[in-house]
């Protein structure tokens, strides 16, 4: 991989024309749906759900079966947290660059902040700049990253990564209870010493939004995906029934999502959804992605009691190593590897 330059700093020069890199002719922007017809994302009341709502269950497994998407609202994470890591990373990444330029990826590392040219044949860059850093397990951590994020925004930040961690854990517990596995443990034991990496995505307002494209389409190699909107900007859509869905920011939610392993995990019940960040013109947009996966080392495959003789097993069983490195092959080439691991029936 190489190095791309800050888009951030780009736009800052007050640019009005694109550069030819970050042109993008051939997005499918016809396909968006309007908002005043387009059907709207499920938003699941968490406080219901942890009251064992059985109709907020409902929802909730429909919600992952048919849409692989919702807005989480009532979540339990201190609201003054949440807003003071609004403020962290919107500070964050106003910094004068060369603070910035301390937490600088590497060739050989892809934490810190930047972006990644992903090494395709047409080297397109995209309209968004990242800081991303591994947060659990604590030894994956590196010097260098979170202990010298600016206070207090070190501190908000480690408390809030370890809020979305519980909050993982409380998620998938309940769609135990929703997917109707009898063994509690069956799901969580997975997660249990998981690991975490927390995503904060910085698009600035473009002069040709249609152009460019902040995130290309992909879905999460994570299992579950949850994600603070910072700001009321629009940006992200995802793909429902051949249209893209843009997802209101609502005050005070998540947006979460289920990601390529818990795919797998399910047996193909709860899905894995395609979505990407689109860019605007007239302000810049803050997203925080938290990615928790399972542990390292476990092997990958539908959780047993999900296997039966008449829902077979839909994906082949393989190392988590082995799909994060064939996820992240297949991402440079634009496909999917969930289609690789998908058994084909003919
Ligand atoms: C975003 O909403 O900014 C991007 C979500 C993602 O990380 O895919
Ligand atoms: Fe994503």
């Amino acid at each position: 991989s190489i190095l791309a330059p800050s888009v951030q700093e780009l736009a800052e020069q007050g640019i009005t024309k694109v550069p030819e890199q970050y042109l993008q002719p051939n997005q499918d922007s016809i396909l968006v749906s309007n908002t005043t017809s387009s059907p709207q994302l499920p938003i699941i009341d968490f406080d219901k759900l942890l009251c064992e709502d059985g109709i907020e269950l409902e929802k909730l497994d429909n919600a992952c079966k048919e849409w692989g998407f919702f807005q989480l609202i009532n979540h339990g994470v201190n609201p003054s947290l949440v807003e003071s890591v609004k403020i962290g990373v919107q500070q964050f990444f106003h910094l004068p660059m060369e603070e910035k330029k301390k937490f600088w990826q590497t060739e050989e590392e892809l934490q810190g902040s930047g972006q990644v040219y992903v090494a395709l044949e047409e080297q397109k860059l995209r309209w968004g700049d990242m800081f991303y850093v591994k947060t659990f397990p604590l030894h994956i951590r590196l010097p260098h990253l979170i202990p010298c994020m600016p206070q207090p925004f070190r501190d908000d930040f480690e408390n809030y990564s370890l809020e979305l961690k519980k909050l993982c854990f409380k998620i998938i517990e309940r769609m135990t209870k929703a997917l109707k596995i009898q063994q509690p443990n069956e799901l969580l034991d997975f997660f249990e010493e998981g690991d975490q990496s927390i995503r904060m995505n910085y698009y600035p307002p473009c002069p040709q939004p249609d152009q460019v494209i902040g995130l290309n389409p992909h879905s999460d190699a994570s299992a579950l995906t949850i994600l603070l909107q910072v700001n009321e900007m629009q940006g992200l859509q995802i793909k429902k029934d051949g249209m893209w869905v843009p997802i209101n920011p609502l005050p005070n939610a998540f947006v979460v999502n289920i990601g390529d392993l818990l795919e797998i995990m399910t047996n193909g019940i709860y899905r894995s959804i395609e979505h990407r960040a689109t860019a605007n013109s007239e302000k810049e947009r803050i997203s925080v992605a938290g990615f928790h996966n399972i542990q390292m080392g476990r092997d990958l495959g539908p959780a047993p009691s999900l296997v039966t003789p008449e829902t077979p097993a839909m994906f082949k069983a393989i190392t988590l190593e082995e799909y994060v490195n064939g996820y992240l092959a297949s991402k440079i080439k634009g496909k999917s590897y969930l289609d690789v691991v998908r058994i084909k029936n003919d």
